[in-house]
């Protein structure tokens, strides 16, 4: 989709679609008295006939009998100003893409709600379009039938008044690369394990690093992981045929005496639970379990177009967890990448346990500022927080902070919940270091006291995405099914 900014006089040349904006109790603006061929009467008529006032989310739609090349033109609420912010704006602009129905129109010029912070208003009407208009039909093959909404060739954003100075463009360019590493993570996450295996990550962390210079992508296989200690790696994936990988990818954006800041995302490609095997209901959900793993890949998918000034490092520790002959059996006690040892008790409880070497990965060998993880590591998280906030546990209450600040800007909500000593007591083993599941309760919590002991002194955040990475029900701006979560919200912090 091309996304432009243009100034007013672009009102007399639509063609498609006009999306605008109005606040409640907001009279119709005067520039619609000069569209073409009495539109603007003919908004006037159908907001008075439809009672519409502007409510928050309400839209209006005329269609025909428009003579000029302007066919449809929707009239989306906006509530009260007094509410507004970013998030309204990505919602209001994702809720009028899906106003756009069946019709054939390619075209859409929106224009940008409120004349207040029109930078991160626009950036935040992008992201909303674009995000909304997601669909995956990769595996239909009657293409027509299930499939009524439109591709969009693109987008036009209306400044009304003045001219458009370059930060204006430059947020709308940002609101693009944010939405379409969003959408990229989404599309790994959607596929199903058969063809999102270890393997197939690992290449789509190639082909991000050949499109430029400045990623560096490095893959370790099963022997390789083997050979360097990651022994609950080597856990997790001895009952899988299909092999692991041990993904790093290296983004240069600053000087190379800046620590960088390592990202870590869970990769497992399919969480049957292993031996401790999962109930069937829900299972096939557990392709989404390399959620986090494929929100850094978005994330790198992002950092060279946004020319990023940080040093980014990237761990994806990637495998399937699956029952076998040769898997995992509780009561194992597996030696990680760190030494420290950890007693299985569970073998559904997998997500910590590659993350534990991947953390110890990262700040042994990259020796990072800031280390962020990202995983759907709890179903404890999903009973805290349902799908309206992923959980942020740290060890730093200024990273905390920042990363709840982004969280609210970029409308992908962060919750802290606390890692206090109680937590960290329920983790202990009488046979090794610690085990791998808490006694009773605080599920999320125990199992960032696993992933602490992993960091050092590192300021480090771990994020539990397993009630964000993908909803059942639609949102404004997100269907029903993955999210991307992560991706803008990282993205944000790192901007
Ligand atoms: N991948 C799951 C967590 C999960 C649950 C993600 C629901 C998305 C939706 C994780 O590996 C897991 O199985 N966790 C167990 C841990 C338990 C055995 C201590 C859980 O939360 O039930
Ligand atoms: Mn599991
Ligand atoms: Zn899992």
């Amino acid at each position: 989709m091309k996304v432009s900014v243009r100034t007013e006089s672009f009102l007399k040349q639509i063609d498609g679609t006009l999306v605008l904006g109005l606040f409640k109790g907001e009279k119709l603006p005067a520039w619609t008295k000069s569209l073409p061929d009495k539109i603007g009467s003919q908004i006037a008529n159908i907001v008075d006939e439809e009672k519409f006032k502007g409510d928050w989310s309400k839209t209006v739609t005329l269609r025909g009998p428009i003579q000029s090349k302007l066919r449809i033109i929707i009239v989306v609420g906006l509530g009260d100003s007094s509410d507004w912010n970013e998030e309204k704006a990505r919602q209001a602009a994702g809720i009028s893409r899906s106003s756009l129905g069946s019709s054939q129109q390619k075209k859409v010029a929106m224009t940008i709600f409120g004349a207040d912070n029109e930078s991160e208003t626009a950036k935040a009407q992008v992201e909303g379009f674009i995000l909304s208009g997601y669909e995956f039909n990769k595996y239909k093959t009657s293409k027509e039938s299930d499939n009524n909404s439109v591709q969009i060739s693109s987008l036009d954003l209306i400044k009304l008044k003045g001219s458009v100075a370059n930060s204006l463009k430059r947020a709308v360019k940002t609101g693009k690369i944010f939405a379409e590493s969003a959408m990229f993570a989404r599309n790994l996450q959607i596929e199903p394990g058969s063809t999102a295996t270890p393997t197939f990550l690992a290449l789509q962390a190639r082909n991000i690093a050949r499109k430029s210079s400045r990623i560096k992508v490095t893959v370790f296989d099963r022997a390789k992981i083997k050979k360097l200690k990651m022994g609950a790696i080597v856990g997790v994936s001895q009952g899988s045929q299909e092999p692991p990988r041990f993904i790093i990818l290296e983004y240069k954006g600053a000087s190379p005496k800046r620590k960088p800041i390592a990202l870590v995302g869970k990769g497992i490609t399919f969480d049957s639970g292993g031996i401790s095997i999962k109930p069937s209901a829900s299972m096939e959900e557990m392709k989404y379990d390399m959620s986090g793993a494929a929100a850094v890949l978005g994330v790198f998918h992002g950092l060279v177009s946004l020319d990023i000034k940080e040093n980014v490092i990237g761990v994806i520790p990637a495998t399937e967890n699956l029952p076998s002959g040769t898997a995992l059996k509780p009561g194992d006690i597996v030696k990680t990448y760190s030494g420290k040892t950890i007693e299985i008790i569970n073998t559904d409880a997998e997500g910590r346990l590659v993350l534990a070497d991947s953390l110890a990965y990262a700040v042994k060998n990259f020796n990072p500022s800031t280390i962020i993880d990202l995983a759907t590591l709890t179903g404890s998280v999903v009973v805290a927080l349902s799908s309206h906030a992923s959980a942020i546990i740290a060890n730093n209450a200024e990273l905390t902070k920042k990363l709840i600040r982004s969280g609210e800007s970029t409308g992908e909500r962060i919750w802290e919940l606390p890692l206090w000593d109680e937590y960290r007591d329920q983790i202990k083993s009488d046979i090794a270091d610690m085990k791998n599941i808490g006694s009773k309760g605080g599920g999320a919590i125990t199992a960032a006291a696993l992933l602490e002991k992993f960091v050092g002194d590192v300021p480090w955040a771990h994020l539990d995405i397993a009630g964000t990475a993908y909803i059942s029900k639609s949102l404004p701006y997100s269907p029903k099914g993955p999210t991307g979560v992560g991706v803008r919200l990282l993205l944000d912090f790192l901007s």
